[in-house]
Parts: C-alpha cells; structure tokens; sequence
C-alpha cells in the first residue's frame, strides 16, 4: 500500500488533502484516487520493463474516467480497448490512434468500422470467425487491418474463476491450431496484416509462472509459425497484481525478471496491458455509515451508503478489500486478512459492513475486526480504483457516486455526482 493514503493525527488523508474536507464538499459515497500514486504506478511498472521498451497500453475497462485517461496519456501510456465506448473515450482525450489496442471477444461490425476509420493500432482477434468480419469491414472501407492474434494458450492463471481467461473452457482467444493454420492461410486475407500475437491470462495474478508458462507456449508455436510469417509484436497482457491485505505482493520487477528472458529471445516489440497495477490501489471510496444495527443472533451489521451498486467487486467475486474509519483513534493495520483479528491498539468488533441495496448479497466486508462506528461516520473502503467506479452501476436507482482526484492539495471534481434527473435523463415518458 502506497503511502498517497495515510493517517495523520487519527485522520486520512490523501496526499495533503483531508478525506473528511473533500467530503464535507462533495459528500458521499465518493471516489478519491491519488494522482501521484497512479503516476508513480505507470513509472514503476514502465520502468521495471524498460529494457524492451513497451508500448504500455492501459486497460480502459478498470478506470475509463476521461481525466485519469489523459494523465496516463500525458506520461506516454497508449490504451487497451474493449468496445466501441472505451475507443471513443481514447479518443476523445486525443490520444493518437496508434497507441491504441482493441481486444474483446464480440466486436461488431458497427466497433470494427469505426476503429478503423480511426486508424487504431490493432485489433487483438479473439475468432476465425471475427477475423473474417474484420477481412470484410476492411475490404469495405478499402483498408488494411492491423491484427494481432489472441491466443488461449490453456493456462491456468490461479486466480478467481470468473476472471481467469486463459484456459481452454474460457471464451477468449484463439487455440495453437487454429491460430497455425490461421497463419498457414494468412494471405487469403486480403485486407489483413497480421502483426502480433496477444496472450491475457486472468486478472489479478500473484505469480509470474503463469506467464512464464503461456510464453514458453507462445515460443514454442512461433518456432513453428514464424517460417510462414513475421511476427513483430508481441503484447502479453495484463493481470500484474496489487495487495488487497496490506502484505507484500509480487512487484512489477519480480515479473520482469522472469518474463523478459523469454520474451528477449523471441524478439519481437512488446505490449503491455496493465490496468488493476495502475490504478487499484491510487484509489478509496468514501462512504458514510447510516445506521448500525445488532441482528438477530448477535451478529452486527454497519449499514453504510455505499452499496453493491457503487463497488460489485465484494458481491461478485468474494473480493477483499480492506475498510477503515476516515477518523478514529485506532491506528489502522499494517495488514489485514480475511477472517483474522488484525494487529491494533483499540477496540474492535465484528461486523458485517453492508450497504442498502436489497440484496443480501449487498455487502462490502463480512465477518470483519472494525473500530466501533456510529451513524454519521465516514468510511473508507481501500484498493478500489480498478474495477470500482467502472462496474458500478444504477441499480434500485441509485445516482452512481462522484470521482475526486486529489495532486497534492489540490482537489478536482473529475465525475460529478449523478442526480435523480440524470437516472431517468434519457427514458420516455409516458405520463
Ligand atoms: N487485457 C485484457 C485483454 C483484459 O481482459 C484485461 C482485464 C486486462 C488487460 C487488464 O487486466 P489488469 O491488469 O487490470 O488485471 N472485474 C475484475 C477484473 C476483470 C479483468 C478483465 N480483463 C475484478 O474486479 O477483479
């Protein structure tokens, strides 16, 4: 955990800004990222590859705020794309079509059109099928396609289920068969210019073997397929993990050292697809406690007004993520893990932090050592800048929480908050 968020006199703050004066102004539930902390995280892993100098393309899905966009542009990232909406924000912060990757397993014709008529760098192809339609869309428009083939090289990355993308039953990529007697073809595609191949294995992965293991795979099937054709990129992804708990993590250098080697000897320019490393931890959400109340069984639940809807990541994948008062007089820990007391002076308890959405699965931590809360408190929930604001939703009508970017002292507004207005903005009327 970056020291961008840290406590002073028993009060977080972000960089130099009081979380309790942003929220005094801005109210909650509210997003606060860090922007050193996002600048330091490009630096760190930009370094770290150095060597081969990648193009490092952030991936939109995990934050596609328009300011934070243009930050990672500003300091030389290019993007990894996955729908026509992600592009059209890429493009709208100006950066250049070349430092742009379009990845995704269902790409339309109408996303393949336009990503071509704006010159993107290349599409990650995920099917024959896609491969195809993407021949025939530039056919049409009389272009030639930059492509990279994704391919599934049936790798278990050891990570959640539901965001492991790598193994044969997953729905992305290509096979090594199909992939070779794609290439075999290659000039029956006219309007294709096959320039790579992609492997993305899961998200987030706390090892590099895994990637150790897809690229031995990617080299042993180049070894083959490179007398047909030239490979010239080569992009491996994303995935790089971040701690959720507080204890040490793989770092950016530990997947360099391993994966480098590898991809040195297979010569071809690198691409890199990180997003969680970027942004996870260079952001909180704020939300505030509204009542607290002893269930039946002696179990206690904080009701707070953040909920599933602003932070899905706990409901949909079991995630972690740590929770502390904004302002309390218990230090917070250097480490917590699920379902252990953590090392504190103070009192705790165990709670269920919950927010008002009716769903039991509404929960942002279950079984948790927490400082006693009253209502009015301010909470912050730890490593949610990646995957946090982007999967919210507005479920039972809830206006999604504002984005706040904090340098130094200064405080932006980088998402207003939505209003009841915006909810129904574009429905129908029938009155
Ligand atoms: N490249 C591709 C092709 C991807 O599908 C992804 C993430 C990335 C790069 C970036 O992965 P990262 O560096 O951020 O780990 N919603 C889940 C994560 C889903 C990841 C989807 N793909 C979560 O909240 O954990």
């Amino acid at each position: 955990m970056s020291n961008f968020f840290h406590y002073k006199d028993n009060e977080l703050f972000c960089e130099d800004t009081s979380v309790k004066e942003i929220i005094q102004k801005e109210n909650t539930p509210a997003y606060i990222y860090s922007k050193n902390s996002i600048l330091k995280h490009f630096t760190e892993i930009k370094d770290a590859f150095a060597e081969a100098k990648p193009l490092i393309c952030f991936s939109v899905k995990s934050n596609s705020n328009l300011t934070i966009l243009k930050i990672l542009s500003d300091a030389g990232a290019g993007f990894d794309v996955v729908s026509g909406g992600e592009l059209y924000r890429a493009l709208k912060i100006g950066v250049h079509p070349d430092k742009i990757v379009f990845a995704g397993v269902g790409k339309t014709t109408e996303e393949i059109k336009y990503a071509l008529k704006n010159n993107i760098f290349m599409f990650n192809v995920e099917s024959k099928a896609e491969l195809e339609n993407i021949n025939t869309v530039a056919g049409d428009l009389s272009k030639k396609a930059r492509v990279a083939l994704r391919i599934n090289p049936d790798i278990d990355a050891r990570t959640h289920a539901k965001t492991t993308t790598g193994k044969k039953e997953n729905k992305f990529g290509i096979d090594f068969e199909t992939s070779e007697q794609i290439i075999n073809n290659i000039d029956s595609y006219k309007n294709i210019d096959l320039r790579g191949i992609h492997v993305h294995l899961g998200s987030p992965i706390y090892d590099p073997e895994p990637y150790v293991l897809a690229l031995k795979k990617v080299d042993e099937f180049l070894q083959k397929v490179r007398k047909l054709h030239k490979i010239e990129y080569l992009n491996i992804g994303g995935g790089y993990c971040i701690s959720y708990t507080g204890e040490s993590v793989k770092r950016p250098e530990d997947f360099a050292r391993d994966i480098l080697p590898i991809t040195k000897k297979l010569g071809a320019r690198l691409i890199m697809e990180p997003g969680r490393f970027i942004v996870g931890n260079a952001g909180i959400l704020v939300s505030r406690v509204t009542y607290s109340k002893a269930s039946i069984g002696g179990k206690k639940h904080v009701i707070c007004d953040a909920a599933m809807n602003d932070l899905i990541r706990p409901s949909l994948y079991d995630a972690f993520h740590r929770i502390w008062p904004v302002c309390t007089s218990v230090p917070r820990p250097e480490i917590e893990l699920p379902n252990q007391k953590p090392q504190t002076n103070g009192n705790l308890e165990i709670v269920d932090i919950v927010g008002p959405v009716c769903e039991s699965s509404d929960v942002l931590a279950k079984g948790r050592w927490f400082p006693v809360v009253k209502a009015g408190d301010l909470i912050a929930v730890f490593s949610s800048g990646a995957y946090g604001f982007t999967m919210s939703s507005n479920y039972n009508s809830r206006p999604r929480a504002c984005e706040i970017l904090v340098d130094g002292g200064t405080v932006s507004t980088i998402r207003r908050r939505e209003t009841y207005e915006d909810l129904i903005a574009i429905e129908k009327e029938y009155l």
